[in-house]
């Protein structure tokens, strides 16, 4: 069995969204967690915040110097260090003992709402009566249904989706939002993304959870920006970084019918004005906010 390595990033707890996001895109990355846990039978018995571990099959660039120049550009856009964090970084190598299986059985079944549950697709989970269920791998792609930002959108999904509904879901990572809006009763769903990797592992949740990749009722999957599509969609879900989200918010109006809603997700608390400026400059209005913990999201219409 091949030898891993495992990256310690020290980080401000609340960056793990991000710094994920920059692991994802410049490394080998297979997996990341947030904090030590330690576990017994399965039952997480502590947990240390603000480290994450990230687990690379292979260091083909240096990490070391890749998370500094990234640093330094979150600097520029506005994250001061305590926001940050040190990002201090230890590299060690790790004898493969199967890490992916000891990774997996750290997830259980999230209840994002009293109607929505996502399961692990190796779990096995009785829903409750009306319970919509999601069986996800996010493989390595983000989407597990565990983070803040995810669940602020599937609770918009949920709240303002209506039946035969067009959605379209840029940046559909694992394709959680999409397969979510398709149980909720979307007639097509579109999904694109920037990252080609995460194209088939959003095939392959769709397929587990019985929705077809079809034009024709179904869910496509692509890679793709908001800028190239000519569409418009009943609803859109966005859930991107707060700075993306201020560049992209022309392309996502432009794609949102006269009557359409947009579901903006990924921002912190702190960085709420960067995106309510974005909103302003294009004329959309808000018609709901959202907020889990130290993360908000905004449901906006034309
Ligand atoms: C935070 S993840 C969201 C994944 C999933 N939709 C969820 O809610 O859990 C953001 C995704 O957006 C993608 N992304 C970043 N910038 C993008 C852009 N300009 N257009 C489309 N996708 C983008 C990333 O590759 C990543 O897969």
């Amino acid at each position: 069995m091949q030898n891993y390595y495992e990256l310690k990033i020290s980080i401000n707890p609340d960056m793990e969204e991000i710094v994920s996001d920059i692991c994802f895109t410049h490394f080998r990355c297979e997996g990341v967690v947030l904090a030590e846990e330690t576990y017994k039978d399965l039952v997480m018995t502590a947990t240390t915040q603000g480290t994450l571990r990230v687990f690379l099959t292979e260091i083909d660039t240096n990490p070391i110097e890749i998370l500094k120049t990234e640093r330094e550009l979150l600097k520029d856009r506005g994250f001061s260090d305590e926001e940050l964090g040190s990002w201090e970084v230890t590299i060690d190598e790790k004898e493969n003992q199967d890490w992916s299986k000891k990774w997996k059985e750290k997830w259980d079944v999230t209840h994002v709402t009293e109607k929505i549950a996502v399961v692990p697709s190796w779990l096995s989970y009785e829903p409750k009566e009306n319970e919509i269920t999601i069986i996800l791998d996010p493989g390595c792609a983000f989407g597990t249904g565990t983070h803040q930002t995810t669940q602020l959108c599937m609770k918009a999904l949920e709240k303002y989706l209506k039946n035969g509904d067009t959605v379209a879901d840029i940046g559909m990572g694992s394709g959680i939002l999409s397969i979510l809006a398709k149980k909720l009763g979307a007639k097509t769903v579109y999904g694109c993304d920037i990252d080609e990797t995460v194209i088939d592992v959003a095939k392959e949740n769709a397929i587990k959870n019985g929705v077809k990749i079809s034009n024709d009722n179904g869910i496509i999957f692509e890679l793709n920006t908001a800028d190239k599509i000519t569409r418009k969609f009943d609803f859109v879900c966005a859930n991107i970084l707060h700075n993306v989200l201020f560049e992209i918010m022309g392309d996502l109006k432009n794609i949102m019918k006269d009557s359409g809603i947009l579901s903006l997700s990924g921002i912190l608390k702190e960085k709420q004005d960067i995106v309510l400026e974005a909103i302003r400059r294009e004329n959309l209005k808000i018609k709901d906010t959202i907020t889990q913990d130290q993360w908000i999201s905004f449901v906006v219409t034309k």
